[in-house]
Order: C-alpha cells, then structure tokens, then sequence
C-alpha cells in the first residue's frame, strides 16, 4: 500500500488531533525538555508506562539535569534504578551524560552524530529523543508503533526480525510528517498502546481505521505475528547468607561480569546434578570467596525470571568459619548490618531476599 500525498496529510492530522485529545498526562511530557525525554525513554524501552512513572520521579529528583546525573557516582545512579532492570540501561545512560556533558557542556545539543556515538543509543532512542527534544525528522519503531504500522499497511511477516525489521523502519520513516514529528511519534505509539493493542483492538475508536489495511482484511489477530517463545528453562540456586556475628557479607559483581555488573549480592550459583543444596553451598561459597563457611537451615526461597529462565534460589543461612577472602567473581565485600544492606543497588531477587532476611529477625527478635 502506497498512500497519496492526500492520504498522508490526512492521517497525520487524524491521528494528531486523536492525540491531542486523548493523551495520557506523563510526567515527561509537561515539557519537551530533552534530558527528560531521553530518561523516560530508556526506561520506557520493554517497561510499562505504569511501571516507569514512580522511578522516572524517583530519578528526577535525585538527578535533575545532565549535569546533576554526569557527576553522580554510578552506585548512586544504579541505587535511584533499583528494581527496575535492564541496568546496564542505567549505566550507559550515566556514562553517556559524562561524554555529552564533557564534549557539549551542560545544555544538551541538537547533534545527531554525537547522540548516535554515545553508548545504548542505538536507532530507537536516537529518533525518540530527536523528534521530541528537536523535531528531528527521525523515525521510532517499537512494540507499539510496530504493531500500529504492520496493521496499517497489512504487513504479513514478522516485523521483529531481518527483512520484517527493514520493512518496518522503512514504513515508519515514509509516513514522517514534516512538522509535530515528535508529538506524531508519540501519538503512533499512545495508539499502539491504548487502542491498536495486541488482542481486542478498538477499532471502532480508531482514528485511523478507515485507511487500515488489516482492518479491511479482518486479520488485526494475525498481525503482527506472534512473538516466537523461548522455551522456558528451570534453573535450580543456591544463595548463601555468610554471617559473621550480626553482620552478613555482601559482595559487589566486578565490572566484566555480565548481568548485574557494579551491583551487590549474596554468593549465589546454580546447583550441580547429584548435589545437595548445603553442598552447594559449601561449594559455591568456597569458589566465589574462598570463605569455608558452616552452613546451616534454608532461609528463604527466591523465584525470579531472567529472559527464558525460571530460576528458583533456595537461601540457606551460612557462618564463616574460616578463610580469606579472594574471587574472580567479586571486586570487594563488605560486612553489613541489616540496616546497612538497604543502601547498596541489588537485583530485584537479592532485595527481596533481604526484605525476608529483616522480617525473620523481627520476628525471632
Ligand atoms: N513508549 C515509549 N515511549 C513512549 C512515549 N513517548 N509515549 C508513549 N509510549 C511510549
């Protein structure tokens, strides 16, 4: 389907004015300041708005410009992230508030050459941050846009992946109006995200329906096509809880570590076949600290996902015994109190360990 210039005119000032009407009222878009928009934006990318809105405040206020956030300490910026994943989202965004502020000063420029350098800006926040900070004439695609675009048009292969993906940029960036570009962005996704949704589409309340062509087909069910799922793996852990009189060892991941770099934990590692989970724990603690440690009962069970992996982390409380402390996993440790674990950044497994760590010693007193 190729749309006339008519065409084109028209569904820009439809789905403009739908916009206009029935926006959600975001915190980031009181203005069209450009720090807020690319911080909403990354976090904005495979979280909910719902989700978003109480860390974006959090965030705000504890960095309220660049140059608040480029002279943050990374612990405190991976702190005000916690619980919210993906952090090494937080990181990158530190880290590139450091180069902008260094190369532009502290008024972030409309300069994409040097957006597009800077790390975790890839095609999306490029265009996200651009057409809404600057009007750049720049395309976003995202879930919600992708669907709006793949019905649009009927698109009938999959617009996640390899000539699908092509296609879908393609679209987006042919359909670009030449003023408000930043606001049709977000209209094609607020309508992705209120009435285009990926089962019962509101169809009848589109402002677009009468140029869909999915709707004409009857096929908004099959387009797009579904998400090709993962098969889900269990993964059985151990974490140990290492204590040393009324403190209890706590760890930073060193900065090459994967997942979760820069962030603290409890010793934690999977469950060898055949093995028990204290000798597990005997294990893990002497491979990841070389403490020997006695271990003692079970003291919490933690379920969390991680991409396709089911992971169930069964906590057994551990005294040190003896031992110095050396790892390759781990860059240092620290001996905390219960009070003093709620300062360190943690995944949102290992906080919920602690909030069971706290409500047993209440409870036992
Ligand atoms: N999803 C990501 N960014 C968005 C925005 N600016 N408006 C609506 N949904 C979004």
């Amino acid at each position: 389907m190729t749309l006339t210039a008519l065409q084109l005119r028209t569904l820009h000032t439809r789905l403009l004015r739908w916009f206009d009407r029935h926006q959600r009222d975001l915190p980031w878009r009181a203005d069209r300041d450009a720090y807020r928009i690319w911080v909403s934006e990354v976090m904005l990318q495979q979280t909910t708005v719902a989700a978003v809105v109480p860390y974006f405040e959090r965030f705000m206020a504890a960095f309220p410009n660049v140059a608040a956030l480029a002279a943050a300490e990374e612990q405190q910026v991976l702190k005000v992230w916690e619980g919210l994943g993906y952090y090494r989202r937080a990181r990158h965004l530190h880290f590139a508030a450091r180069l902008l502020v260094g190369f532009q000063g502290t008024t972030l420029q409309d300069d994409p050459a040097m957006w597009a350098m800077m790390p975790g800006v890839g095609p999306y926040i490029l265009g996200a941050v651009l057409s809404q900070a600057f009007e750049r004439r720049l395309p976003i695609v995202e879930a919600n846009s992708l669907r709006v675009l793949a019905r649009l048009f009927g698109y009938r292969g999959d617009p996640r992946e390899g000539e699908g993906k092509a296609w879908v940029w393609a679209a987006a960036e042919s359909l670009l109006p030449v003023t408000r570009v930043g606001d049709y962005n977000q209209a094609l996704m607020e309508l992705g995200a209120l009435v285009c949704t990926p089962t019962a589409p509101k169809c009848e309340t589109c402002p677009l329906k009468a140029v869909c062509e999915a709707r004409r087909l009857g096929l908004q069910a099959q387009i797009p096509p579904p998400k090709k799922a993962k098969a889900i793996v269990a993964v059985q852990e151990v974490g140990i809880v290492i204590r040393k009189a009324d403190r209890i060892l706590l760890c930073r991941r060193q900065a090459n570590s994967g997942r979760w770099q820069n962030m603290w934990e409890v010793p934690h590692g999977p469950i060898r076949k055949g093995e028990s989970v204290e000798e597990a724990a005997e294990r893990v603690a002497r491979v990841l600290t070389r403490f020997i440690v006695k271990v003692g009962s079970v003291v919490a069970t933690i379920r969390h996902s991680v991409t396709h992996h089911a992971i169930t982390m069964t906590c057994l409380d551990a005294t040190l015994q003896h031992g110095r402390f050396a790892s390759q996993q781990y860059a240092e440790k620290k001996w905390l109190s219960m009070d003093e674990l709620t300062e360190y950044p943690v995944s949102s497994p290992q906080r919920e360990l602690m909030r069971k760590l706290a409500e047993a010693q209440d409870t036992t007193g």
